[in-house]
């Protein structure tokens, strides 16, 4: 994997949001893998005044979240549906139906992974994937077990990862149980994954993912596996690295 340590997650979002930019005037109906969690933040916000500085049309622009909560009311404030409506599609401009989350309902849930991988494929496939990690080594919600080759299912979220995203909701027990993720071998099918991580929480994490071996009990070391991987990290978050 291609290694970038930067200043700040500023600067991490403005690398990001460049390479955005090039594939969208390239393929005016790119892909986009998007992450939600706090760390792609600063890459949507540079993308977002990019988009609106430089007037580029993005209507034909297509994406895909990673993942989404199991069981939350529809219009739940904390659904991924809601964050990637509120940072992404409104910000950036995006045309809404082009912009797609995997479906939470419990009762469509037995076929939603299927029906989200098929709609992938018909994509053409995700040209960029932005992904975060959690400190259990996390891409996506496939926490540590995870087998390298899953697809999009529901999984059970582990109690760090519970712990971790609290601070979204009023009270612990608010978080949902589980989740419905793409997999990992969903993940390694996208042309270009851009790892980003910040912060000294997650040096361990980065450094298993880097340089340690591939482990699905490490999911995050996938990233080894692909072609064209860009991991940008901070100084923190490089902190254990060779
Ligand atoms: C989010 C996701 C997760 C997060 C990870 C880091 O869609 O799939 O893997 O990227 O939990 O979260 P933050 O960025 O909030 O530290």
């Amino acid at each position: 994997a291609e290694l970038v340590v930067v200043e700040d997650e500023r600067a991490a979002g403005e690398l990001v949001a460049g390479s955005i930019v090039s594939l969208i005037r390239r393929k005016p109906d790119a892909v986009l893998g998007l992450a939600t969690g706090s760390t792609p933040l600063a890459t949507y916000r540079a993308l977002a005044a990019r988009i609106s500085d430089e007037s580029i049309d993005v209507r034909g622009v297509r994406g895909f979240a990673l993942d989404e909560y199991v069981g939350l009311p529809a219009g739940h404030p904390e659904s991924y549906r809601s964050v990637i409506t509120r940072e992404v599609v409104e910000p950036l401009g995006l045309t809404p139906e082009l912009v797609r989350v995997p479906n939470g309902d419990p009762e469509q849930i037995q076929h939603a992974g299927v029906d989200y991988e098929a709609a992938i494929l018909a994509a053409g496939g995700i040209d960029i994937q932005i992904l975060g990690i959690g400190r259990t080594g996390h891409i996506g919600f496939n926490e540590p077990g995870s087998s390298l080759a899953s697809l999009t299912r529901v999984k059970t979220l582990t109690a760090p990862t519970r712990a971790d995203n609290a601070r979204f909701f009023d009270s612990p027990d608010d978080v949902p149980m589980h989740c419905i993720t793409q997999g990992i071998g969903t993940i390694l099918r996208a042309r270009h994954l851009v790892l980003l991580a910040f912060g000294e929480a997650k040096a361990d994490a980065i450094a298993a993912a880097v340089e340690g071996p591939v482990t699905a009990s490490q999911p995050g070391s996938a990233v080894q596996l692909h072609p064209h991987t860009t991991v940008i990290v901070d100084e923190a978050a490089a902190a254990r690295l060779e």
